[in-house]
């Protein structure tokens, strides 16, 4: 079949790199792809993420099946105009991506249908907003409602910030229309983790859970960014703790979807907080987590395309889906200087170097090719990942081949998936 992924991410490049080594896969493409990508997919740099753009890659390119990497598109309505010129495409409708797309719209499913999640109140009003902070003892949650590329979202112990919070959504309008209305939200305590599925408007399969580092510094210090690291599996998600999340959260949501008139196809992705009272949700997203997705796809045992193509038909069917024991570490190396102001434009070395190592992969994110040399072009510029024993051994491969790669300004965390080794440890002992 012929495949086109959207998206110019590590995320996207995870996802190709599975795609390409899929014998069910006679041409790959990617829009708008990045320099990595190119390794594997042919990029088409000028259709980037637009609606129009891609249908009309899509047709002129005769593709079989539209993957959709990041969330805008999906909000944007990207799979109805694919499927209104009867392309199949991997991501829920606009119907569906309003999970991700309105945090009161998903809050609003999450009470009505009995799915754990974190208690909330949606406020339009300033006035009324101010009174029910007033009323909380904090630490405060202020959520913009609609997509506010990843700064929508205020955890605070200062209930002037939170005040704030809610002075830019609703007065300032900092975040345009998304900010319109605000979800002030109870605070949760416990370890976060991802649980992703596979979905068909009505079956599950559940990807093994991971967990990401949303903080720019060790010790989760430092402002948020997109995300600096992602393991898989899991320790502190245990056998019951995952049936919990599959049965009373991903599996609830699908149904709860489907019963609403919208019948979810595409990943769901439920962040969700393991607290004393269980798993609840934090926030979904509609689409394939980044960087999870570089920490899952190398332990998947079983071709890609087909899950995909499948669940873009509406039936996975009876489909199952096998994964190695082993566990994926995967770090971001990012510019200097991110999530504020970073240079582009710096050589990346020891690329090769890094990815010859058995069970390594090295994804691309803000990569460029200037004269023949990889450059970088973005702010997280690559996720090195590495196969493993356990997650201890599937560090040491990781940053041993973080090692060999340099460019100035280089950061990265150095403990991704330390706790999680230390726990297995202790354990053992
Ligand atoms: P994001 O939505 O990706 O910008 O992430 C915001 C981050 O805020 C989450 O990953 C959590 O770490 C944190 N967060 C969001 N909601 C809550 C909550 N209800 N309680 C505690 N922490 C939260
Ligand atoms: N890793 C968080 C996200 O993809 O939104």
């Amino acid at each position: 079949m012929r495949v086109l992924v959207v998206g110019g991410g590590a995320r996207e490049h995870a996802l190709c790199w599975a795609l390409a080594s899929d014998p069910s896969v006679d041409r790959l493409l990617c829009a708008p792809g990045n320099a990595g990508i190119a390794q594997v997919a042919e990029v088409r740099a000028a259709a980037g993420g637009e609606v129009g753009a891609v249908v009309a890659l899509a047709e002129a390119e005769r593709i079989d099946l539209v993957v959709v990497g990041p969330e805008a598109p999906l909000v944007a309505g990207l799979v109805d105009a694919l499927e209104a010129r009867g392309i199949a495409a991997f991501g829920p409708t606009a119907a569906g991506a309003r999970i991700e797309g309105s945090k009161a719209w998903a809050k609003r499913v999450c009470a009505d249908h009995g799915i754990p999640a974190a208690a909330s109140a949606e406020f339009a009003d300033p006035a009324a907003a101010h009174a029910y902070l007033d009323g909380l003892e904090g630490p405060f949650v202020v959520k913009a409602d609609g997509l506010a590329a990843g700064k929508g979202v205020t955890v605070t112990d200062a209930r002037a910030e939170a005040r704030r919070a809610v002075e830019d959504a609703l007065v300032r309008r900092v975040f345009g229309p998304a900010g319109a209305t605000v979800v002030i939200e109870e605070h949760l305590e416990g370890e976060e983790v991802s649980a992703l599925a596979l979905c068909d408007g009505r079956r599950v399969l559940p990807l093994p859970p991971a967990q990401d580092f949303k903080r720019a510094l060790d010790g989760d210090r430092g402002p948020n960014t997109g995300g600096m690291g992602a393991y898989s599996p899991v320790p502190s998600v245990d056998e019951v703790t995952r049936r919990t999340i599959v049965t009373d959260i991903l599996e609830r949501t699908v149904a709860a979807m489907a019963s609403e008139g919208v019948p979810y196809r595409g990943v769901l992705y439920a962040g969700l907080m393991l607290t004393g009272d269980g798993p609840k949700v934090l926030e979904f997203n509609c689409r394939f987590g980044d960087p999870e997705t570089q920490a899952i796809l190398p332990r998947l045992a079983t071709p890609l395309a087909g899950l995909l193509q499948a669940c873009a038909g509406g039936d996975l069917g009876a489909r199952d889906v096998a994964w190695t024991d082993r566990a994926c570490v995967g770090v971001v190396l990012a510019a200097g200087g991110y999530p504020g102001a970073y240079r582009t434009g710096d050589p990346i070395g020891g690329l090769a170097e890094a990815a010859g190592a058995p069970g390594v992969a090295v994804f691309h994110a803000g990569t460029s090719e200037r004269d023949g040399t990889v450059v970088t072009a973005g702010g997280r510029v690559l996720t090195v990942t590495a196969l493993g024993d356990g997650i201890a051994d599937a560090r040491d491969r990781a940053y041993a081949a973080v090692r060999r790669i340099s460019f100035d300004g280089m950061a990265f965390r150095r403990d991704v998936g330390l706790r999680a080794a230390q726990m297995i440890e202790e354990g053992a002992r």
